[in-house]
């Protein structure tokens, strides 16, 4: 058994299911279903008695104490976190109580449940972490890589707070010998993603024929990763991670924001033609940049391939075209994602810029 934090989100439900596929042991699956969580993304396992999913706060600390005490897991994958940037810079505050507060609170039921195991069940314990690049800050144009050893330097409230989040977990190691292992990843894409963050909005607007809003001047750098690459890392530094390290998992995949589009464009020119958008890359637009836009970022994952022998498997192109197709195969599910709430964001974020 294994208990799975924010498993109703865009990287925790494709984990759910990769763990399911490839594990096949239960998952316990804590998920608070805010706008982000959508038990649509794991309506597949319905009726399979090795995912039993509960709708609550990682900060209701009864709730956690007696989901541990309950399931007696031997490993917590804790993805539950609010996850977008722009939110961050909207209202800082949620942030805060979810990622700061929230894997605060974890960590503590999750201390005082594995005091009380056996020194065999103790040693096998896993909490693993999942990070983002983003703690890193921000990279020059030639710049090496961010590696395990970088310096932290966050500069967006959501990279903040999971700043704080990672410095917690680490401590947690080190003051009470809790077996800890973090992930500091690089931009998933793929399956699932909901439709704020720049693929998948990308990929609807073009459809629905509206602008497709890029920040700035388009040439910030991000290294994108196939989310079913960076679920395989996770199992990777879950079975064969040593307690107390970190890895860095990323795609070595750097790609302009305008690369990126234009490469969603060109899929969907070919998969959905439209007689009134001759090219949909026409629909670019140059909006307001972001404040405090990070410039570039990169991941140098030779720790996790020299030492738990991962490697993304997915090249960028084979996989924007599977996330493409798979957008254009599931109009139920976009249907689903975009609700009264997902307008307000929209009107809230791209309205004024
Ligand atoms: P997401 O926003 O799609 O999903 C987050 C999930 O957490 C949602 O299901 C939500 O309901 C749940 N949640 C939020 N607050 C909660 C709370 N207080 N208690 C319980 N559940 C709560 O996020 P994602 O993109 O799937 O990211 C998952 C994790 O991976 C995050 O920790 C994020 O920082 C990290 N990460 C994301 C990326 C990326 O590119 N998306 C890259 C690196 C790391
Ligand atoms: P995003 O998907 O929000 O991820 P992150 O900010 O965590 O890297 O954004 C990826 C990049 O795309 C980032 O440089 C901001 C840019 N972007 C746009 O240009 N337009 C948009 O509408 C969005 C959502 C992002």
């Amino acid at each position: 058994m294994i208990l799975v934090t924010g498993g109703a989100g865009f990287i925790g439900a494709n984990f759910v299911l990769d763990w399911i596929a490839h594990e096949g042991t239960p998952v316990v699956n804590l998920d608070k279903l805010t706008y982000a969580g959508n038990p649509a993304n794991l309506a597949s396992l319905q009726n399979d008695a090795r995912h039993i999913f509960v709708k609550g706060d990682i900060n209701d600390r009864a709730l956690v104490a007696d989901l541990l005490k309950k399931h007696q897991p031997h490993a917590i994958v804790h993805f539950a976190a609010e996850s977008h940037v722009d939110r961050s810079i909207n209202g800082p505050g949620e942030f805060v109580q979810t990622n700061v507060v929230g894997t605060f609170s974890l960590l503590e039921e999750t201390r005082a449940y594995w005091s009380g195991l056996g020194d065999a069940e103790k040693a096998g314990f896993r909490f693993l972490h999942v990070s983002t690049d983003e703690v890193y800050g921000s990279l020059g144009s030639n710049d090496p890589a961010f590696s395990e050893t970088t310096a932290y330097a966050p500069n967006s409230p959501y990279a903040a707070s999971k700043a704080g989040s990672d410095h917690l977990v680490r401590a947690y190691h080190h003051t009470y010998g809790l077996p800890v292992i973090t992930t500091n990843c690089s931009n998933n894409y793929g399956p699932l993603q909901f439709p704020e963050k720049l693929i998948p909005l990308m990929i609807l607007n073009a459809l629905a024929g509206k602008p497709l809003p890029v920040y700035g001047d388009g040439r910030n750098v991000r290294d994108w990763l196939y989310v079913g690459d960076h679920c395989a890392g996770i199992r990777a530094a879950l079975a064969r991670g040593k307690p107390g390290e970190t890895y860095n998992i990323g795609g070595n995949s750097e790609k302009t924001n305008l690369e990126v589009v234009h490469a969603v464009c060109a899929i969907l020119d070919e998969l959905r033609p439209n007689s009134l958008i001759t090219h949909y890359s026409s629909l670019i637009t140059y909006v307001k940049d972001r404040p405090g836009h990070d410039w570039r970022y990169a991941i140098d994952a030779g720790k996790i391939r020299r030492e738990l022998g991962w490697e993304p498997q997915e090249r960028f192109d084979s996989g924007l075209r599977k996330t493409v197709e798979w957008y254009l195969a599931h109009p139920e599910w976009v249907d689903s994602v975009q609700t009264g709430e997902y307008r307000k964001w929209v009107d809230a974020n791209y309205a004024k810029r």
